[in-house]
């Protein structure tokens, strides 16, 4: 199949190509490289063998719709989009700007190319602040906490909303937990510009000496040992899940919303701990403040991907936090 990757050199996009590519499928990655750099291009190629096809743009332009007058594109994940929750408080206008243009434009470029099969990268943020966890897929998910959040909810709904006008069309909405961990071959992981926001990138550079410690941002909160819970899972178990639901796109129709996470809480303490025993070092940490916005626990209830994707996540706590140490040293 031909997959249009719109991100596809950012962290889970260019995990997810790989995969792509290995199971046989050509890829074709429109990315501008404002938050990955042209080297992740390169590597995939080391990786795969291969080449993908790669197309410097930016998602909101016009220009989308000449890749689809170029190439028979048969679906398409849509992975493009800023992704700093603290920053889009900061840039509202920049982040609905910027996620909500590229969803629409992508879509206007997938009727002008009669393609009917998206994949699109939403969040756990939808779940909002008010929903017990578990969370389950059927809950209300209208709600955020931040502007990037909101984007996330709002594309959700228009694509739900462009399914009721176009039956025949397929949206799997796929709402990530936490995504950490790197790529075996240490050539691809999470490598944000600046002073990481996300814990495990942040971890990262402590380990490797680049910061002095890590802030574990609460202490007190109602959880077993008081720092917050989430549910982590391997960076390659979520590129996986694309795979699983892309096949499930070509064969349906219609909305659907699906978890992928591994139905499991770890709090913030327990992944130093893990780190630290998988990597055999010791890592500096203190208990700071809580975080604005930060809610104390949730995972994901995991059966639905179960069902429909036959789609679970293998890999260990342990795994995560070794492949994300040997990217982190590397890099
Ligand atoms: C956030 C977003 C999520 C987004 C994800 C990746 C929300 C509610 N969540 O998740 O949508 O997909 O980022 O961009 O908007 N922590 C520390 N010290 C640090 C950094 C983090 O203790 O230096 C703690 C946080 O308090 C949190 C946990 O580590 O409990 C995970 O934080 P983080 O990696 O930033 O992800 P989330 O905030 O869960």
């Amino acid at each position: 199949m031909n997959v249009l990757v719109t991100g596809g050199a950012g962290y889970i996009g260019s995990h997810t190509v790989v995969e792509l590519m290995n199971a046989g499928h050509e890829v074709i990655i429109a990315d501008n490289l404002s938050n990955a750099s042209a080297d992740v291009i390169d590597r995939i190629e080391k990786i795969t063998g291969k080449a993908p096809e790669f197309y410097r743009i930016n998602c909101c332009s016009e220009i989308l719709k000449s890749i689809f007058a170029r190439h028979r594109i048969d679906a398409v994940i849509h992975f493009a989009g800023y992704k700093a929750v603290g920053e889009s408080v900061r840039m509202p206008l920049q982040y609905y700007r910027n996620n909500i243009d590229s969803t629409l434009s992508l879509l206007e470029a997938m009727e002008y190319g009669g393609c009917k099969k998206l994949v699109f990268s939403s969040s756990a943020t939808v779940y909002g602040p008010d929903n017990p966890h578990p969370y389950k897929e059927e809950m209300p998910a209208l709600q955020s906490a931040s502007p990037y959040g909101w984007t996330k909810v709002m594309i959700e709904r228009i694509l739900t909303d462009y399914v009721t006008a176009h039956p025949d069309f397929c949206a799997v909405l796929l709402r990530y937990f936490n995504p950490i961990g790197a790529h075996e071959s240490g050539l691809l992981g999470d490598d944000p510009n600046g002073i990481p926001n996300n814990l495990m990138p942040y971890i990262g550079r402590v380990a490797a000496g680049k910061l002095e410690k890590l802030t574990i941002f609460g202490g007190d909160y109602a959880t077993p040992d008081g720092t917050c819970q989430r549910d982590y899972l391997h960076v390659v178990d979520l590129a996986v899940g694309h795979l699983r639901a892309l096949e499930y796109a070509m064969e349906h129709s219609g909305a659907e919303a699906i978890n992928l996470g591994t139905g499991k809480g770890v709090s913030v303490l327990e992944l130093v701990h893990a780190f630290e025993q998988a990597n055999n070092m010791k890592l500096p940490f203190t208990i700071g403040a809580r975080r604005d916005g930060d809610l104390p626990a949730f995972w994901a209830d995991a059966e639905k991907a179960k069902k429909l994707l036959h789609w679970e996540a293998v890999h260990s706590l342990e795994d995560m936090c070794k492949s994300a140490w040997e990217f982190a040293r590397t890099h």
